[in-house]
């Protein structure tokens, strides 16, 4: 096996799949570098309705936040814990990208096309040197399509949903299940039907449905894919 080779592994699905604890973990017992595109797609949101460019309906003003893009500053910093946190603007971030009032705009940010360009080339940036895991939407279709290791992860939206409420309530958020399901059916739709790069498994991505596997099943799977990789190499 070529272990000295680094590879680019490209991790998607709907939201809540638990993409990013699996890509996480992963990164760290390889020795990669992880990114969380989401937590760009929150940060970018966060910025928007700080300064005022999303109305309560949720409509957001693309034009004015186009031309904000190359002004924000997007970033990652490594805690004393070695957790990952996201920063804008150099201050940490991560809690407040997380909230349901930013979960409830993101898909409509998302969905502008200088929102992807611009992070999407952010994103490519950050794997040309490659022994990187990237989790998303469109990792495996647009930002990478040739990743060595693609893979499509969903679980039924059920399930999702109750992670997600588990997370937000543990966080002390109050919301009800329903409303937290409500916010992953309807951020799943608009992220499939969206025009630019909708959510869609690559023709060469393994699926993976983790609905009813321990956390402990899914990283052994993930790292059985990761080595199957290197063996081909
Ligand atoms: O993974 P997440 O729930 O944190 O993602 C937040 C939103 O960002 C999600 O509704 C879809 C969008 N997103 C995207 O469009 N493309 C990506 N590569 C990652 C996330």
């Amino acid at each position: 096996m070529n272990t000295d080779k680094k590879i680019i592994i490209a991790l998607d699905g709907f939201s809540s799949s638990g993409k990013s604890t699996m890509a996480k973990a992963l990164a760290r017992r390889i020795g990669y570098r992880y990114v969380d595109t989401g937590a760009m797609y929150r940060a970018v949101t966060l910025w928007a309705m700080e300064h005022s460019l999303v109305d309560t309906g949720g409509n957001v003003n693309a034009e004015a936040l186009a031309e904000a893009l190359p002004s924000i500053e997007i970033g990652f910093t490594i805690m004393p814990d070695g957790t990952q946190h996201t920063t804008l603007g150099g201050a940490d971030v991560e809690r407040r990208i997380r909230s349901m009032e930013v979960s409830s705009n993101v898909s409509a940010v998302a969905a502008i096309p200088a929102v992807r360009h611009a992070l999407v080339a952010m994103q490519q940036a950050f794997g040309k040197e490659k022994g990187i895991v990237m989790d998303g939407r469109d990792i495996g279709t647009t930002v990478f399509p040739d990743a060595e290791l693609k893979i499509f992860l969903n679980a039924s939206a059920q399930t999702r949903a109750r992670r997600r409420w588990n997370e937000l309530r543990a966080k002390g958020e109050e919301v009800t299940f329903e409303e937290v399901l409500e916010n992953v059916e309807k951020r799943d739709n608009i992220d499939r039907t969206r025009r630019e790069s909708p959510l869609r498994r690559a023709d060469d991505a393994i699926d993976l449905d983790n609905s009813s596997m321990t956390i402990e099943e899914q990283d052994r799977w993930l790292t059985d894919r990761f080595n199957e990789t290197l063996a081909r190499l």
